[in-house]
């Protein structure tokens, strides 16, 4: 099936089969922004294929840095070879950085550039220019960088960086881009910079510091490192994205008779509490841990289609799944329930994600339901399909497209094109697996 604006879903009967997904985001944009802050040539293997990881290469590009592509062993990936400059050694750049649709990059280049000591505006797409940015202006401002936003403390932010000095920070929300911004900052900042964070967030950047050589001390929520270490070059290997599996994962379980294995995804216990919660909802899940190559786990997921009960998600448990429940809600209209609360973050996602996510589904036939801070799914009536938008949310067509497969018609999702910010090959490899 060809990904155009919009993309027609037709029921599937089952999913079966095995694959690999693309390159973890998450990781493939923290890798790429230490090898042009590490000192000399790092190679990075199965880099992020998506929209998304490009915004930061390009950004990169701009501020100096050469990444060349290889062709790739690695099926559908990309290997770079990223120079990296040092530390503060990035060069101004002649025009705006472009995050275009990527949050992640927009929060932690903020870090990044923030330590040099030129003027850089970063500005991203319709959707990164409603999300909020005071959670980085913040600490980046007391670290010493002089920043100006546009009203709102919303994109574009323009960033006069220089000689930062290291500080203890303690965020309103638990956050893996606020953390890696401050913590990037921090390592080119004078002294120490420590992050307390009120709950967990997922923790790539301080295993990526560690790969490229640097200390980073961790004591529960509290997350430090000392400023000046130089990073060394390295070869990494970047595994599948869970966030990306968990589609093709939910829908398996989902789906009467299917059963799907993802290889080569990445197992980091901050990212795998998804497969947890589909175990604990009723799921068969087989988790078959086999590397764990520059400090990240890797291994094999399999999921097979159960009869499902009824699943509550606390506000504790929600930024261990931000990027999955919408995919969860997806899955709750086959069979089963679920209710979200404490997820009013879903609403400064790529767009507001509660409320597209639910009109979405009650567009489709579901019984979904729009709660301040979250939502309610009850599955056991087949949606009917028809038209849902999904507001150039990638995460959103997605999962719109994972309800699609136990609609009785088929399902048009507008806006479907977003897959490319994280998944390109998404349409296609769910074409693949069914039975
Ligand atoms: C990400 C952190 C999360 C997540 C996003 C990726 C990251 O956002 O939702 O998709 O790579 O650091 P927050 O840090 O805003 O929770």
């Amino acid at each position: 099936m060809r990904v155009a604006q919009e993309t027609v879903v037709k029921p599937a009967s089952a999913l079966r089969g095995a694959l690999r997904v693309p390159g973890d985001k998450s990781i493939s944009h923290r890798y790429a922004l230490l090898a042009a802050l590490a000192d000399g040539e790092s190679t990075i293997v199965n880099y992020a294929t998506g929209a998304d990881c490009a915004s930061t290469l390009a950004c990169l590009a701009a501020l100096g840095i050469t990444v060349t592509r290889r062709p790739e062993s690695h099926p559908g990936g990309t290997t770079l070879r990223v120079r990296g400059q040092g530390l503060r050694g990035l060069s101004s750049p002649a025009g705006p950085l472009d995050c275009g649709n990527s949050g992640t990059t927009f929060r932690l280049l903020a870090g990044v550039v923030a330590a040099h000591s030129f003027a850089s505006t970063l500005v991203g797409d319709a959707s990164l220019s409603r999300r909020p940015m005071r959670r980085v202006i913040t600490p980046l401002a007391q670290m010493g960088a002089g920043i100006e936003a546009a009203p709102g403390d919303r994109a574009p932010l323009t960033i006069r960086g220089g000689e930062l000095a290291g500080i203890s920070f303690s965020p309103d929300v638990p956050s893996a881009q606020v953390k890696g911004a401050v913590l990037l900052a921090g390592l080119q900042a004078r002294g120490r910079t420590t992050i307390t964070e009120p709950g967990p967030s997922r923790d790539h950047t301080e295993r990526a510091l560690g790969a490229f050589g640097a200390e980073v001390a961790i004591v529960d929520r509290q997350v430090a490192v000392e400023g000046g270490q130089r990073l060394t070059a390295k070869t990494l290997h970047v595994p599948g994205d869970i966030s990306s599996a968990a589609f093709l994962l939910a829908a398996a379980v989902g789906l009467a008779g299917s059963c799907v294995t993802v290889h080569d995804v990445g197992l980091n216990p901050s990212r795998t509490h998804l497969l947890d919660m589909l175990r604990r909802w009723g799921a068969r899940i087989d988790v078959d841990l086999r590397d764990e190559r520059d400090g990240e786990p890797s291994g094999a997921v399999t999921a097979c289609a159960r009869p499902l009960g009824s699943l509550e998600i606390t506000p504790d448990e929600v930024p261990n799944v931000i990027d999955e429940l919408p995919v969860l809600a997806a899955l709750a209209t086959f069979v089963g329930e679920l209710r979200v609360t404490g997820a009013g973050e879903l609403r400064v996602k790529e767009s507001d994600r509660i409320t597209a996510l639910v009109t979405g589904l009650r567009a489709m036939g579901a019984h979904a339901e729009e709660l301040a801070d979250g939502f309610h799914v009850r599955g056991g009536r087949r949606l009917a399909g028809g038209c849902v938008d999904a507001r150039h949310d990638h995460r959103l067509a997605m999962a719109f497209a994972v309800a699609a497969l136990g609609a009785s018609a088929p399902t048009r999702i507008d806006g479907a094109d977003a897959v490319a910010v994280s998944y390109p090959t998404f349409f296609e490899d769910l074409e693949r697996l069914r039975a």
